[in-house]
C-alpha cells in the first residue's frame, strides 16, 4: 500500500518511520516533510494545510491511507474532505476536531461527560471578562491563581497563567483587545489554575473501541527545572511513572470513554488520536485539554516503542475494527526523546546552519534521531529550518539508561546555537524513589 503522511515535524517523521517498517508499506510519501523524512522515506512539494492539491495527489498516486500529523488541516475539515473523495484518512472529522480547535466546545463536552476539569467561565469580549476577575478578586489582586485561554487555535500560545490580577487583565487585553491570537480570541474562557503533576493521555479510537497508550510526559518550558517561557515541548519520555496503572484505567473509563460517548451521542463521533492533556492534583486526574491528534514530541518516544504494525493499527481504526486489534504490544523498555533547539527558540532564532555529526549520532545503539525543523540546502546539507529541529530518541533498559543513550547522541551532533534541556526524565527517577 501507498501511505501519506501529512505534517513535517518531529511527530510526522516518527509516524512515517514506523509506517515504514510495516510490511504492506510498499511507499511512504510525507507532504512537505523534512531533510529526515527526505531520507527514510519521500517527500513531495504540498504544504500540509493545502487540502485540494493533497486530495488531488492522494487520488492520483492511489494512496491507500493518508494520516494527518498536525491539528490544522485537521480542525479545517482535511479528513472530511478526503472522505468526500473516497479516500481513506486517519484523523477526526472536522466537527469532532473541535475539541482542540474551540476550548469552549471542549469544556461543554467535557461538563456533559462528566469527566472532572477546572471550573470555567465563557467570555465573548474584554468588558465582561475584566469585570469578572476585577469583582472576583477585588480583594486579593496578588492571589488570582487562573488561566486566560484564547478560544481557537493559536500554536501552543494560547492559554495564559496567571498568578495576580494584574497579570490577568493583561491577559485578557492580549488575547481580547490586542488579538494576538486574532479571530482565536473572538472568545476566551477563565478558569481555575491548577496545581500538580501534568501528564499526557492518548488513546486511539474508531468511535466505538479504545486503546489507550502507555502514558508520557511532556517537558513544556524552554529550561531546566521548568523555568522559562513555554514552548512546543523540549522532551518527552514514556511511560511516566506519575501514572500507575490503576489511573491510567481510571483515566480510560471515566475520561475517555467517556468523552468519546458524548461525542458519539451528539453525532459527532470521535475517530483517531485522542489526547488528554491531565493535572493529577490533590483532587485526582482533572483534564487540562484535549489535542485530537498525537503530541509533539510525544509521539517520538510513544513510536519507539510500538511494536504493533502500525499500519494495521492505523487502518483499523479507519475501517472502524479496531476491536479486532487485540492489545497493543510494546517494547518493554522506556524511552526518551530529547529535542535539540535553534538559539533563540522559542523567541526568534535563525534559520539555514549546517547541522554535523548526524550519522555518528545514528550509529549508537537504540537510538533514533527524529527531524523536526530541518532541511535539505542545494549541496544537500541538512541545515536548520525551524526552531525545534531535531527530537534525539533513545529506548534504555530503564529511564535513567534511555537518558544516557540519548545525551549520548546529543554530543555527536552539532551546530552553530544548537542547544537542549539537560534535565528530560529526571522527574521520573525522582518519582520512583
Ligand atoms: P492548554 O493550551 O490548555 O494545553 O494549556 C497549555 C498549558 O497551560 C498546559 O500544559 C498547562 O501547563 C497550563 N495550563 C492550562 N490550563 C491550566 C489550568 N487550569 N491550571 C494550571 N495550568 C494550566
Ligand atoms: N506536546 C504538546 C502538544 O503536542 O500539544
Amino acid at each position: 500500500m501507498k501511505v501519506l503522511v501529512v505534517g513535517n515535524g518531529g511527530r510526522e517523521h516518527a509516524i512515517a518511520w514506523k509506517i515504514s517498517q510495516s510490511p504492506r508499506a510498499d511507499r511512504v510519501f510525507v507532504a512537505p516533510g523534512n531533510a529526515g523524512t527526505a531520507k527514510d522515506v519521500e517527500n513531495i512539494e504540498i504544504a500540509a494545510d493545502n487540502i485540494t492539491e493533497l486530495v488531488a495527489f492522494a487520488k492520483q498516486n492511489e494512496i491507500g491511507l493518508t494520516v494527518v500529523g498536525p491539528e490544522i488541516p485537521l480542525c479545517n475539515g482535511i479528513v472530511d474532505a478526503f472522505e468526500d473523495a473516497g479516500l481513506k484518512v486517519f484523523g477526526p472529522s472536522r466537527a469532532a476536531a473541535q475539541l482542540e480547535g474551540s476550548k469552549v466546545f471542549c469544556k461543554n463536552v467535557l461538563r456533559a461527560a462528566d469527566v472532572p476539569t477546572a471550573d470555567f467561565q465563557e467570555f465573548h469580549s474584554a468588558e465582561p471578562a475584566e469585570r469578572f476577575i476585577n469583582e472576583r478578586y477585588s480583594e486579593t489582586p496578588d492571589d488570582c491563581p487562573v488561566v486566560i485561554k484564547a478560544d481557537g487555535l493559536a500554536a501552543g500560545k494560547g492559554a495564559i497563567v496567571c498568578s495576580t490580577r494584574e497579570e490577568a487583565l493583561e491577559a485578557i487585553d492580549i488575547i481580547a483587545r490586542q488579538k494576538q491570537f486574532g479571530d482565536a480570541g473572538n472568545k476566551m474562557i477563565i478558569e481555575d489554575r491548577l496545581q500538580g503533576i501534568e501528564a499526557s493521555i492518548l488513546a486511539i479510537t474508531d468511535g466505538q473501541t479504545i486503546l489507550t497508550l502507555p502514558p508520557a510526559e511532556d517537558h513544556k518550558r524552554a529550561h531546566d527545572g521548568d523555568t522559562g517561557p513555554n514552548t512546543g515541548g523540549m522532551g518527552a519520555y514514556c511511560p511516566t511513572p506519575s501514572i500507575d496503572d490503576k489511573t491510567l484505567r481510571w483515566v480510560e473509563s471515566n475520561v475517555l470513554v467517556q468523552t468519546v460517548h458524548v461525542m458519539k451521542r451528539k453525532r459527532n463521533p470521535f475517530r483517531g488520536i485522542l489526547y488528554a492533556g491531565m493535572m493529577m492534583t490533590p483532587q485526582g486526574p482533572k483534564v487540562l485539554e484535549y489535542n485530537v491528534r498525537f503530541g509533539d514530541p510525544e509521539c517520538q518516544p510513544l513510536l519507539m516503542r510500538l511494536k504493533t504494525d502500525f499500519l494495521d493499527l492505523l487502518e483499523a481504526t479507519v475501517d472502524r475494527r479496531l476491536s479486532e486489534i487485540g492489545p497493543l504490544q510494546w517494547d518493554e523498555r522506556p524511552s526518551v526523546c530529547v529535542v535539540m533547539a535553534s538559539d533563540g527558540y522559542p523567541g526568534k532564532y535563525e534559520k539555514g546552519k549546517i547541522i554535523r555529526g548526524l550519522e555518528e549520532a545514528a550509529a549508537i545503539e537504540d537510538v533514533k534521531v527524529f527531524h523536526a525543523g530541518t532541511r535539505l540546502d542545494d549541496e544537500q546539507n541538512v541545515v536548520t529550518n525551524g526552531g525545534r529541529v531535531l527530537g534525539v530518541t533513545a529506548l534504555g533498559d530503564s529511564v535513567a539508561t534511555a537518558k544516557l543513550q540519548a545525551y549520548k547522541a546529543i554530543k555527536c551532533i552539532r551546530w552553530d546555537g544548537a542547544w537542549c534541556r539537560k534535565d528530560i526524565s529526571d522527574k521520573a527517577i525522582t518519582l520512583s524513589r
